[in-house]
């Protein structure tokens, strides 16, 4: 089937390459010209393990294009996926601008029956907004093609995105004609039936992918509940290791006593500095936002995020504990992507920390396996250290904020020799406490 997918970023990218992966002949727009260029020489303008080599395989065999020509694009394919950013404005609420801009431009477009797919994340009632928009930008020529909507929200995580493309635990579909349905389910027949050639040596490969087929208000709602209860998790399970701290308990073998509940479950089950990224943060905002809008209470969605602040605030505040005066002081910081296995630093909760002290007058070497540079919402004043052992130099203590592997399986007894004093606080709960107190550390986690 002849699919268009706009805006090329993590969503983008990954739905593009699964879509011509599963057989359809895809063609990706951008309005970004050196994301397009980069994309056309067979480079990947993001970290996701396993979508260089798709790009790279999918170009070769023309199943997939690249290019800026939205018009084009819009007028040579049939089912048009929407995937643009949807960034929060100061007021939580979602900034629709590219999502309406893409919209207009469809509208005007139209030159057959289309169907607009939304993936990206937007407030409820956006599947309606879109087919007034497209309705109001139709020319006099155009007018008597028809189109429709449908809400098909993503899910997957980025550090595990073309995984979680090809092996999704659900397909949600929200639409209110048949037709778009039927044309939705046959573009995803290879998926749902997992009868692609990827998935056939693949451990991940499942037997059959779930579909909900639902209105697009309860659709746009599946995806802003999911985010929501995951972050509201794990507010509540670091509410829990505050908590634990207070009384003495240790959060480790409190989740794992709770986590074999099979009602409760281990998953999103781990203290630490708490939530970011472009996602979580985002969507509990809106949706907060909404139902304040709608005049509904929304007070577990509002308690998560406070939660949530305050947990990153914890983290400085351990530091004072250790160090008094932060001034003049110098830490390392490990990690700087929101979570691990992505270069993505949006709302990252290294971002809140580095600038706090910063701010306090410390000096900052960070250190990630894959962000080199500092995030544009970054004080620049945090040096970015070439390895975890450089930014150790010299620390009076070392933070780590990211759960990266490489930062369980780093040379402690030689960071603490670098060190000037062998602290170590750990966001994520990835180092075992007896270990580096035998090591001479000491150690600050999380509720242990
Ligand atoms: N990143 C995730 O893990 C994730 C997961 C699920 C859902 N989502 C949602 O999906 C949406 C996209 O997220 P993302 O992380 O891929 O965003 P992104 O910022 O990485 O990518 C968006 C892309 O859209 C392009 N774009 C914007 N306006 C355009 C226009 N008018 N024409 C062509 N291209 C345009 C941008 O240049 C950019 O490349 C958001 O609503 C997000 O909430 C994201």
């Amino acid at each position: 089937m002849k699919v268009c997918v706009i805006g090329t970023g993590y969503v983008g990218l990954v739905t593009g390459i699964c879509l011509a992966e599963i057989g359809h002949d895809v063609v990706c727009v951008d309005k970004d010209e050196e994301k397009i260029k980069m994309l056309l020489a067979g480079k990947c303008p993001i970290y996701e393990e396993g979508l260089k080599e798709l790009i790279g395989k999918n170009i070769k065999r023309k199943t997939i294009v690249f290019t800026t020509d939205l018009e084009g694009a819009i007028k040579s394919q049939e089912i048009i996926f929407i995937c643009v950013g949807t960034p929060p404005l100061p007021s939580g609420k979602p900034d629709l601008a590219s999502l309406d801009a893409v919209s207009r431009l469809i509208g005007k477009s139209i030159n057959g029956y289309k169907v607009i797919v939304n993936k990206s994340t937007v407030p409820i009632g956006t599947a309606k907004r879109l087919k007034k928009i497209i309705n109001e930008n139709l020319r006099d020529d155009n007018k008597i093609h028809e189109f429709d909507i449908v809400s098909n929200p993503e899910f997957l995580k980025e550090g595990e995105a073309v995984n979680d493309a090809f092996f999704p635990e659900r397909i949600v579909i929200g639409a209110e004609s048949k037709r778009a349905i039927d044309l939705m389910e046959k573009l995803y027949k290879p998926l749902i039936e997992q009868d692609f050639s990827y998935a056939q040596n693949n451990a991940a490969k499942k037997d059959r992918i779930p579909v909900i087929i639902t209105d697009s208000t309860s659709s746009e709602l599946i995806k802003y509940a999911s985010n929501s209860f995951l972050a509201a998790k794990i507010s509540f399970i670091n509410e829990i290791a505050n908590i634990c701290e207070r009384v003495g308990a240790n959060i480790l073998d409190v989740t794992h006593g709770m986590g074999l509940d099979s009602r409760i479950g281990s998953k999103f089950m781990k203290a630490g500095i708490g939530w970011g990224g472009s996602c979580f943060p985002k969507d509990v905002r809106a949706l907060a936002f909404t139902a304040e809008e709608y005049g509904a209470e929304a007070n577990i969605l509002n308690s998560a995020i406070q939660v949530n602040n305050y947990q990153r605030y914890k983290i400085v505040q351990k530091a004072m504990d250790v160090l008094g005066i932060i001034e003049d002081k110098t830490i390392a910081v490990l990690g700087i992507a929101f979570k691990p296995n992505t270069d993505d630093t949006r709302e990252a909760p290294s971002i809140t920390v580095i600038n706090k002290f910063l701010e306090l007058g410390a000096d900052v070497r960070a250190y990630d396996p894959v962000v080199k540079a500092c995030p544009p919402e970054m004080d620049s004043k945090a040096i970015m250290a070439p390895d975890a052992y450089k930014a150790a130099e010299g620390a009076d203590i070392l933070v780590i904020v990211t759960d990266w592997n490489e930062f369980i399986n780093l040379d402690y007894l030689r960071i603490k020799k670098l060190m000037k004093a062998p602290c170590i606080i750990d966001g994520r709960n990835i180092l075992d406490k007896k270990t580096m107190t035998a090591l001479g550390f000491n150690y600050r986690g999380i509720g242990v």
